[in-house]
Formats: C-alpha cells, sequence, structure tokens
C-alpha cells in the first residue's frame, strides 16, 4: 500500500490517499485540541498511543460483527482504512451523565442514564457541532432515515459491546462519539475510537482516563491512555 498526496489534515489526524482509490491512511498526530480548537497542545507519543488503542478496539468490533473502515496498522501512528463518504452526523451515547449534558441540562455529573442516551450532533466546526435530531437531519439531507435508524442500531451495539470490555479492566465507559460513512452503499463505522472521543472512568475511584485530563488541564494524560490501555489489553509495543 503506497502512501499518496494528503486528503485532509483535520485537527488530531491526517488523511492520505493511497495507490488504492478505495483505501486511505489515516496518520494520528500528536495534535491533541479541545474547545474548538482553541486549546491546543502536541502531547507526546499521543498518535501512537491513539493508533494502537483505536487498532485494538476496531479489532474488538470487528469480531462482535460491526462493520468498520478499519483495515490494519502500517506503522505506529498510521492504519489503513476503507475510504467512506462520511455522514456528517455525530452519535453520541451517554451511560453517566458528563459534560455538554451537565452544562446543558444541569445534571450532575456522574448521575447514572438508564436507558443510556442517544444525540445527534452536526460534524460543523464553524458551528461549533450543533445538536441536531433524526428530523433536522432528514429534512437539512445530511442523512436518510435509513441510515439514521442503522447508525442508532449500531452505536448502541457498539455500547454493549465495549461497555463490557471497559468493565473487564475496572473501568466505567461513560460517553463517546462515532462517526459513519458509506462504502459501497454499506454503513461502516468510520473515524476512531480513542480516549480522545469518549470518557474512560476508573470504576473505584471515578478518576478521569481521558480528554478530559486535557480540558481540564489535569496533566498526566498520555500516561492515563495507557493505563486505560493496559486494563483492557493493548499492546502499545
Ligand atoms: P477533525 O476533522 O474533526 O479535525 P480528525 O483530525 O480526526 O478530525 O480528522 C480526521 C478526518 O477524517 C475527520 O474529518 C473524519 O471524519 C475523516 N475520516 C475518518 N475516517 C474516514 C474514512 N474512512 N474515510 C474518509 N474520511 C474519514
Ligand atoms: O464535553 P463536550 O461538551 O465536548 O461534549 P459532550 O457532548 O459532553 O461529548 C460527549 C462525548 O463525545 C465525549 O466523550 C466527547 O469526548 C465526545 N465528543 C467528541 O469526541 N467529539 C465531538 N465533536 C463531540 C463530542
Amino acid at each position: 500500500m503506497k502512501k499518496r498526496q494528503e486528503l485532509y489534515a483535520g485537527k488530531a489526524k491526517s488523511v492520505y490517499y493511497t495507490d488504492d482509490p478505495d483505501r486511505l491512511i489515516l496518520q494520528f498526530r500528536d495534535d491533541t485540541s479541545a474547545f474548538d480548537g482553541r486549546k491546543k497542545e502536541a502531547l507526546s507519543r499521543k498518535g501512537m498511543v491513539n493508533n494502537k488503542f483505536n487498532a485494538f478496539i476496531m479489532g474488538k468490533l470487528e469480531e462482535a460483527g460491526v462493520g468498520t473502515h478499519f483495515d490494519g496498522l502500517v506503522s505506529d501512528t498510521e492504519c489503513v482504512v476503507k475510504k467512506l463518504e462520511m455522514i456528517p452526523v455525530e452519535c453520541v451515547i451517554r451511560n453517566i451523565a458528563a459534560g455538554g449534558l451537565c452544562k446543558r441540562l444541569g445534571i450532575e455529573e456522574g448521575r447514572e442514564l438508564d436507558p443510556p442516551t442517544f444525540e445527534l450532533f452536526l460534524k460543523n466546526d464553524e458551528l461549533h457541532d450543533p445538536m441536531i435530531n433524526e428530523s433536522l437531519a432528514e429534512t437539512l439531507g445530511f442523512a436518510t432515515p435509513e441510515q439514521l435508524a442503522r447508525m442508532k442500531v449500531l452505536t448502541y451495539q457498539v455500547n454493549d459491546v465495549l461497555k463490557a470490555l471497559f468493565a473487564a479492566g475496572g473501568i466505567l465507559l461513560v460517553d463517546y462519539k462515532l462517526e459513519f460513512g458509506l462504502f459501497k452503499d454499506e454503513i461502516l463505522l468510520g473515524d476512531e475510537f480513542s480516549p480522545d472521543g469518549c470518557r474512560l472512568w476508573d470504576a473505584k475511584t471515578r478518576e478521569k482516563f481521558d480528554k478530559d485530563r486535557f480540558r481540564q488541564g489535569l496533566g498526566g494524560v498520555i500516561e492515563a491512555y495507557e493505563e486505560v490501555g493496559r486494563r483492557i489489553g493493548v499492546s502499545f509495543d
């Protein structure tokens, strides 16, 4: 697989064409951003840690029958994925209240959400990823009702698989964001699953092991990502 020109440089990853028109290379960089890019820092080893973390999770999801874009690792910081036509809608599931939900609805952090909630956001940096719903997504053409229904099923399926995986390592999967895309008419999970796009708390102490350490300036960000990885069986060698 040969890397060709850059297609897109995002906030945390760069995307490259390859010699296969159906495949891209995702390069995980050390760049870390929060608050719509207002807080930025390069955290040493993050690209490698997230690339390997993501590969491990995508493998677990594939084993459980969730179709993903992931093909394989090509270096410490890069992987090959199927080129998707991304659907510009972010799917968020919350098992425990935190972050935006607490701010928006005045709910105390840590409240259990049963059943888990499902929210949709428009992927649009200039508009700060506003919350949308199925009706807006359909009418404004972001996704069809069938696509939205499938994305919802898959997002809940991911919750079942990953809640159990993290629980076995003594970690609570608090919430997470997924992105999907189309590959030859099939909806596949795209982008990444790493501690950059979810919340993970120690089940006993509720210590944060995710990007909130960066958002809140708690330090030890990458050490926390590695600790989660170690507990669930990710190898960073
Ligand atoms: P952002 O765009 O939010 O700054 P990243 O830095 O993570 O995010 O950039 C990666 C970009 O690649 C995202 O816009 C994501 O939607 C897109 N992407 C992820 N997986 C695929 C894929 N399989 N095919 C096409 N685009 C993808
Ligand atoms: O905390 P914040 O206000 O950014 O967002 P949230 O709605 O509480 O986010 C819910 C979950 O989705 C968290 O795990 C975020 O890390 C993740 N998320 C993300 O990765 N990217 C976004 N654009 C939005 C949310």
